[in-house]
Parts: structure tokens; C-alpha cells; sequence
């Protein structure tokens, strides 16, 4: 039966153990001869720990987990889900698609599968594309993975970018609804900023083809980032008809303190209405926002009822917000 809105039943992450501290990190970097320090990351990223994979662990390892997790809360099994979106710019493999793998590790067949690639806005994306799909009556209950292993395109011999990010997974149940629900999503991109943010290399004739390894203007990045979440912001208020001081917590895409706060300052809300994990994940890329969204639900602070603003912004350049109530 179609149902007239979605509504997120379920969340769930999952992290890798291995929590690398930026003292840590610092000190294996200078066996390279790179230069940072932890005042310097702190200062201009709030990040101090990240969590990176074991060499064999793949995104699909972490995805399941936090999709077992989400259904777990949700009251389900896997056996209830009519569709899988894994949003992710690591995938396990070239192709198929990471969801599939993730579909025959939850020990189910038969529903539609597939991966998103937005970079860091994947799980906006996907979220959007899983809610469109079940109010046009394509699905019921929807499994909307957001999971990286970031570290595996990570430059080491680049400071400006090495110390930025990290693995991990988040997972929620969207499921079909008589009640509001997600309440209205707003996604972009511009294409002519593919250079700022990119893992320029391919795969072709059985060899990697240039540089495959990130590669960020960063003060580009994050001039865009902070003028583009706001129109976002803003757009998917307007939809739904409610103001910012309605807005319970914000839970941006979790890539540098300074950007969230100064979204979050734009927005009139108070700091403590946003989730904050990237002081200790780290830039999980399209895994940030349901990572910060389900440490939020466990901690009981984000609640059943609460209305929230999810905003994603990265590579592409792509960006969007999605405005619930949980
Ligand atoms: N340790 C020490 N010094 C460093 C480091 C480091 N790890 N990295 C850069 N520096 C130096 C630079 O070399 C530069 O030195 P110089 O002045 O002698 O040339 C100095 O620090 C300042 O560098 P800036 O790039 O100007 O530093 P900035 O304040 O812009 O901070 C940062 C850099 C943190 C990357 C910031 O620009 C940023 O957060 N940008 C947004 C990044 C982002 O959000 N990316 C994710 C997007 S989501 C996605 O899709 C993946």
C-alpha cells in the first residue's frame, strides 16, 4: 500500500576499534617526515581522533553491522526490508554495487539494490531517493546505509588532508508512514567544482589511471560549504512551513567544527542543539550525519518527536538538506 510519508524507524552505526588519536597519528607521521600537530588539527578542525579500519575490514564489514543495529531498533529483520541505498565513495568493489554484498550479508534476496555516489552528501542523497521511492509506492521499508573506509584513499604524504578523515558506518530504517516523517529534502550540485574535492584516478585496461588518492582545496571547500548549507537549510524549512527556532537539533555533515558552527550561527540555533561526533570520528564522508544521528538517538538526547535538520555537503560539488521529525 502507498503510504504519504516516510518516517525513520530505526538507527544504527558502526565504528572500526582502532581509535587513532591525533597524537598518534602526529607521531606516525613525522616517521614520513610530515610535519602537523595536534594544536594545529584541533585548532582548525575540532578533530582529535579518528577511527581507521584494519586492511582487510571493507565498507560493506562496517556497513552491515549498523544496518543489523538499525533494524534492531526498528523491530525488524532483514527480512522485512524491500530496499537497500549504501551511500558511498569506498566501495568494496568497482562494481556491483556495495549494496548487494551488504544485501547477501543481512541474508536476504530479491529486493532492489544499490549504491549512491554523492561523496560526503551521499546520505542526504539517499535518504531523499529512499523517501521519493516509498510515497511513490516502489517500497515500504528501506534500509538507508551511509559507510566508508576513507582511509584507503587517503594520501599520508599530505598534511592538508591525511588528518581530516575517518572510517565508519551509520544505518537507518525508513519505513512507510501515515505520520510525518520526513517533512521535506532539498538537493544540489555544480558540477564545475569537480577539481576542489576528488580522487582524480580510474581503473582502465587493468591499471589504476592517475592519481588515486583524495585531493581538497580546502579553503575553497569550505567557503562553498558554509554559504550553500545555509540556502539549503533554508529551502527545506520554507517546504515544510516551520521557522529555524523550530528546528530541535541540526545534524550536519560532521567535516570541520568551524563549518558546522558557523551553519549553525547563520541559523540563529544555539551550538548545543547540534550533534557533534567529529572531535572523535573524525570526516566519515557519506557514514557522518547517520553516525551523528544514531550517537545522538543512544545518548537518549535526540528524541522520538524532535524535529531535525540533516544537511550533507562534499565532492561533486553536491549538497542538500533533509528536514524530519523523528
Ligand atoms: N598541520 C600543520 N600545518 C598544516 C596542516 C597540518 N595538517 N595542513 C596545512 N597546514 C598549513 C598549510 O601548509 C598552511 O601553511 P602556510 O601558511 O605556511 O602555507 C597553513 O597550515 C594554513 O593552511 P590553510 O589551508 O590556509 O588552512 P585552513 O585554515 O584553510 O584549514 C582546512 C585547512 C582544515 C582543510 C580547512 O580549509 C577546511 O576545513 N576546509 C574544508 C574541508 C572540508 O570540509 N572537507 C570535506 C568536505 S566533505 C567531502 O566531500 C569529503
Amino acid at each position: 500500500m502507498t503510504r504519504r510519508y516516510s518516517r525513520i524507524t530505526g538507527t544504527g552505526s558502526c565504528l572500526p576499534p582502532r581509535r587513532v588519536t591525533n597524537e598518534e597519528l602526529v607521531a606516525e607521521l613525522a616517521t614520513r617526515g610530515i610535519e602537523t600537530s595536534n594544536q594545529w588539527i584541533v585548532e582548525r578542525t575540532g578533530i582529535h581522533a579518528r577511527h581507521f579500519a584494519a586492511p582487510e575490514v571493507t565498507t560493506s564489514d562496517l556497513a552491515v553491522p549498523a544496518a543489523q543495529a538499525a533494524l534492531q531498533a526498528a523491530g525488524l529483520r532483514a527480512t522485512d526490508i524491500d530496499l537497500i541505498i549504501v551511500a558511498t565513495s569506498t566501495p568494496d568493489m568497482v562494481f556491483p554495487a556495495t549494496a548487494a554484498i551488504v544485501q547477501h550479508k543481512l541474508g536476504i534476496a530479491g529486493c532492489p539494490v544499490f549504491d549512491l555516489q554523492a561523496v560526503c552528501s551521499g546520505f542526504v542523497y539517499a535518504l531523499t531517493v529512499a523517501d521519493a521511492m516509498i510515497k511513490a509506492g516502489n517500497a515500504t521499508r528501506a534500509l538507508v546505509i551511509g559507510a566508508e573506509v576513507f582511509s584507503r584513499i587517503l594520501d599520508f604524504n599530505d598534511r592538508t588532508t591525511c588528518v581530516l578523515f575517518g572510517d565508519g558506518a551509520g544505518a537507518v530504517v525508513l519505513e512507510g508512514s501515515d505520520t510525518p516523517g520526513i517533512l521535506a529534502t532539498d538537493l544540489h550540485a555544480d558540477g564545475k567544482h569537480v577539481g576542489i574535492l576528488c580522487v582524480p584516478g580510474t581503473v582502465a585496461g587493468g591499471q589504476v589511471l592517475g592519481d588515486p588518492l583524495l585531493k581538497m582545496n580546502g579553503q575553497a571547500v569550505f567557503k562553498l560549504a558554509v554559504s550553500v548549507l545555509d540556502q539549503a537549510a533554508r529551502t527545506v524549512l520554507d517546504k515544510a512551513g516551520k521557522t529555524e527556532s523550530q528546528i530541535d537539533w541540526l545534524i550536519p555533515h560532521q567535516a570541520n567544527i568551524r563549518i558546522m558552527q558557523g551553519t549553525a550561527r547563520k541559523l540563529n540555533l544555539p551550538l548545543e542543539r547540534m550533534v557533534v561526533t567529529v572531535h572523535d570520528h573524525g570526516n566519515t564522508s557519506a557514514a557522518s550525519i547517520p553516525l551523528a544521528l544514531d550517537h545522538g538517538v543512544r545518548s537518549g538526547r535526540v528524541k522520538p518527536g524532535q524535529t531535525v535538520l540533516l544537511e550533507g555537503v562534499g565532492g561533486g560539488f553536491t549538497w542538500g538538506a533533509v528536514l524530519l521529525d523523528l
